[in-house]
C-alpha cells in the first residue's frame, strides 16, 4: 500500500506558499510559530476540524514528532513547515492570509548580548500584520517576565494591534513546556491581540477603523 505523502510540507524558499493548496478542506488557517513537540498544534487540530493548522519549528526531531501523531490519527488538517519562523513571516507567507497566530514559550534569550535573537523585536508586529487577515487574532505566552514586558511593549506601541483578553477555551490547554515551567512553580504569562482593520477614507488617506461588530476577545473559537 503506498504511504500518504508527508505533512511536512516541502518548501521553496523563493516562492510564496499557496497556502489555499496546501489543505483538501478550504477553511480558515491558523500558524504555531515554534511547535516543539506539537502538544498544542496537534491538540488543535484533533479538537478543530473547521480549521487548518501550521506547524512551523526548525528543529526536525520534534517536527517528526508531529508527524507521527497526525498520521496516526489522520489528521488533514495539519501541515508542518521546517523553517526559521523570521524568514517564513517576512517572504512566504502571503499577505493577508492567516486567521490566528499561535506563540507558546518562545525561547527568552534572556541574556543582553542575545537579545537580537528574541523573535518579538520592533519589527515582528509588522510581519505579523501583513500576514494576518484583518482582525486576526495573535496569542502569546511565555513564562519569563523580563520578556513578556518586551512582547506588551511592542504589541503597544504598534497602531495596527488592539489587546484583547485571552479566551478560556484556549487557557484551558497547557503546552508542553507550560506544564514543565508550571510544575516548578513558575507561572504563565499571556497577551493576545486583534490586528485592527486598515480603512481607506475617500481622500486616500489610512485611518484606523475600531468599529466593529464583534466582541473583542469572543472571536476564538469559531
Ligand atoms: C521553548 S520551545 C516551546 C515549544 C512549544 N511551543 C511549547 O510550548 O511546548 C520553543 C520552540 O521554538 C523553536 N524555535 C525557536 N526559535 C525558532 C525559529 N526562529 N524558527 C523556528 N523554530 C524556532 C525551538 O526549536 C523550540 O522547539
Amino acid at each position: 500500500m503506498r504511504k500518504s505523502p508527508s505533512i511536512i510540507h516541502p518548501l521553496d524558499i523563493q516562492r510564496p506558499l499557496n497556502i489555499r493548496n496546501l489543505f483538501p478542506a478550504k477553511q480558515p488557517v491558523e500558524l504555531e510559530l515554534g511547535s516543539g513537540d506539537g502538544s498544542f498544534i496537534t491538540h488543535a487540530a484533533r479538537t478543530r476540524p473547521q480549521h487548518n493548522f501550521i506547524a512551523v519549528e526548525r528543529l526536525l526531531g520534534r517536527l517528526r514528532k508531529i508527524e507521527k501523531i497526525a498520521e496516526r490519527e489522520n489528521l488533514s488538517n495539519l501541515r508542518g513547515m521546517r523553517i526559521e519562523i523570521g524568514y517564513l513571516l517576512q517572504f512566504l507567507v502571503p499577505q493577508s492570509s492567516i486567521h490566528t497566530i499561535h506563540v507558546y514559550f518562545p525561547d527568552p534569550w534572556p541574556k543582553n548580548k542575545h537579545e537580537r535573537n528574541r523573535l518579538f523585536r520592533p519589527h515582528f508586529t509588522r510581519w505579523v500584520a501583513r500576514i494576518l487577515q484583518p482582525d486576526g487574532h495573535i496569542l502569546i505566552r511565555t513564562d519569563d517576565p523580563g520578556y513578556f514586558s518586551q512582547v506588551t511593549t511592542i504589541f503597544t506601541q504598534d497602531h495596527e494591534f488592539d489587546p484583547i483578553p485571552t479566551p478560556d477555551s484556549l487557557k484551558s490547554f497547557r503546552t508542553e513546556f507550560e506544564i514543565q515551567w508550571n510544575a516548578m512553580g513558575i507561572p504563565t504569562n499571556y497577551a493576545a491581540y486583534r490586528r485592527i482593520p486598515a480603512n481607506h477614507g475617500k481622500n486616500g488617506t489610512r485611518y484606523r477603523s475600531h468599529a466593529s461588530a464583534e466582541v473583542p476577545g469572543t472571536r476564538y473559537p469559531v
